[in-house]
């Protein structure tokens, strides 16, 4: 339901935003032109062939267009432009280091596709903040026609925004549409928080806010509410709303409490709200916000990935599926994802996309799996899990118990059991180390390499060579693992090749033997530590001859 929600408003943006990316890309055109020396290496000249055939698409565009649209275009455009005030060697002092007390720089070059996207949302920021009298002056500079002006200010590369609070810069940590913008700058314009007094002005708070938290205060003082206003600067991008009238708060968060003081998280999805029951303190409020800023089930892309990434909620399950998958899987993920609000963080992952999902599947050994597939991860002992069952309402709900109660056994990748009959040297993989070399009676060496791997060649033939000589030999077993499909805790893998000795003696202690040893070297190893016994049979006909 929330996908959808999103993917809408998404959408709406998509269109308002193209809309001002055309007007934007018309008047660059011109500057384009009388730029002739644009590109020097392959990556700019890329750009500037997306460019050039944006404007063409744009000339296209325009020509359908009829000429009422064209004029309210140029109006919009006519009004960005006074609002965000182009910097050059004359004004930039003036502008940042000497008239305004904040200043927001977007430095910029024409032909960066990049700058070009971000400018509609930058001059779209500085109208929104300009009518809600925010001191802010949204500033942007063309930093390849004024290189000196662009190096005083720092700005380095294409798109950079850069704070200025009285003539000092500070980088941007902010996001990029034009709600992040908006909400960063009244951060650091000492506007953090907004206060509502009336339910109405609750209510139509709440239908502009995707997600926010409120705090219900007595009085907008003391060493509490401090905590409050401080985790509101120091929080990059929630929007902290306040209010002392408990009627109000109650609009807002149902349950809120309306004794002492009370915070609470308003997502706009299927888990609406999550109320602060910590001591005020603003590391704790940060910490909350950490712990829970995310919908019940995130889905993965590539805007939202870092942040995912650094959430410091460990537990983490990993849901893979095709679009279907996710509709079926929907429903009752998040009625999981309800119990384990704050302790398990739930992300999903479209299948089909390579980028997001095979990293993840490669870790798995299921980086061609067709159907869904679930994992979690426990990040702070550095272990993964995968349910083995299909996933339904049921199996879910256990693994997820399992995963908080750290009861699941961590997965470990395998191949398919090998039918070892009549190998001179026995396949070992993922599930078959345990009996094969940790507690099989006999010595074991154990070849450990990868496919990739271009050394590990050489040392499969003298293992191969090895092998043979020792056929028959009833106390030793020589043995291969292919370690990049195959997985055992017991088997740390330092370097490729590797050769490992068990000593039948003490096995939980395998010596490492160099790579680099001759096959006589081998020979008269394993004759040293494995006090080698031929075969009983072999042994008395030989000794018979
Ligand atoms: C900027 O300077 C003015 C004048 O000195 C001062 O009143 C104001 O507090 C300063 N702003 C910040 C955010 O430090
Ligand atoms: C192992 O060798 C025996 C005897 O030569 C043969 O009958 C059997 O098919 C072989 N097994 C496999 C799996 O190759």
């Amino acid at each position: 339901m929330f996908t959808k929600m999103t993917k809408s408003k998404h959408t709406f943006k998509i269109i308002t935003f193209s809309l001002t990316l055309l007007i934007l890309l018309g008047l660059i055109t011109s500057i384009i032109a009388s730029e002739s020396s644009v590109a020097d290496d392959n990556n700019e000249e890329d750009d500037v062939k997306d460019f050039e055939e944006l404007l063409a698409l744009d000339e296209e565009e325009e020509a359908a267009e009829d000429s009422q649209v064209k004029s309210a275009e140029a109006e919009v455009l006519t009004k960005a432009q006074r609002i965000v005030p182009e910097l050059n060697m004359e004004n930039y002092k003036r502008v940042v280091f000497e008239g305004n007390e904040f200043v927001l720089v977007l430095g910029y070059a024409p032909w960066c596709f990049r700058s070009a996207e971000l400018m509609p949302r930058f001059a779209e920021a500085a109208n929104v903040l300009n009518k809600m009298g925010n001191p802010i002056v949204l500033a942007k500079i063309d930093a390849e026609r004024h290189p000196k002006a662009a190096s005083v200010l720092g700005i380095s590369g294409f798109p950079t925004l850069l704070l200025f609070v009285n003539g000092s810069s500070q980088a941007y940590t902010g996001g990029f549409s034009t709600e992040e913008m908006v909400l960063w700058a009244r951060k650091k314009t000492g506007m953090p928080v907004i206060r509502l007094n009336s339910v109405p002005e609750a209510e139509d708070f709440l239908s502009k806010n995707r997600m926010f938290i409120i705090g219900l205060f007595e009085k907008f003082e003391g060493e509490d509410y401090e905590e409050f206003a401080k985790a509101a600067v120091a929080d990059n991008e929630i929007q902290f709303a306040e209010t002392s009238s408990s009627e109000v708060a109650a609009a807002l968060f149902p349950d809120a409490k309306t004794k002492g003081h009370f915070l609470g998280l308003v997502k706009n999805e299927p888990e609406t709200h999550v109320a602060f029951e910590d001591t005020l303190a603003m590391g704790k409020i940060l910490q909350f916000l950490e712990y829970n800023k995310f919908p019940l089930v995130t889905t993965l892309t590539e805007q939202n990935s870092i942040r995912v990434y650094a959430s410091p909620v460990k537990l983490q399950v990993f849901v893979f599926g095709n679009a279907d998958d996710f509709k079926n899987l929907l429903a009752p993920l998040q009625d999981v994802a309800r119990k384990f609000k704050s302790k398990i963080l739930f992300v999903y992952v479209d299948i089909t996309d390579d980028n997001l999902a095979k990293p993840f599947l490669t870790l798995f050994g299921y980086e061609d799996s067709k159907k869904a597939v679930v994992t979690a991860f426990d990040n702070k002992v550095n272990a993964k899990y995968l349910l083995e069952s299909d996933p339904t309402a049921h199996s879910l709900e256990e693994f997820c118990s399992g995963l908080f109660h750290g009861t699941l056994s961590t997965y470990f990748k395998s191949q398919p059991i090998p039918n070892n009959e009549n190998a001179t040297v026995l396949t070992v993989v993922g599930r078959t180390f345990e009996n094969l070399v940790l507690t099989s009676p006999q010595n074991v060496l154990l070849e450990v390499y990868a496919p990739w791997c271009v050394d590990c060649e050489d040392m499969s033939k003298k293992i191969v060579k090895l092998a043979k000589h020792f056929k028959g030999f009833d106390n030793l077993i020589i043995s291969r693992i292919d370690a990049s499909t195959n997985e055992h805790p017991e088997l740390q893998i330092t370097e490729y090749p590797m050769l490992l000795f068990y000593p039948s003696a003490d096995k939980s202690n395998p010596i490492k033997v160099s790579a680099k040893s001759s096959l006589k070297d081998l020979a008269i190893f394993i004759n040293k530590n494995a006090k080698v016994i031929k075969h009983n049979q072999e042994a008395t006909a030989k000794d018979e001859l």
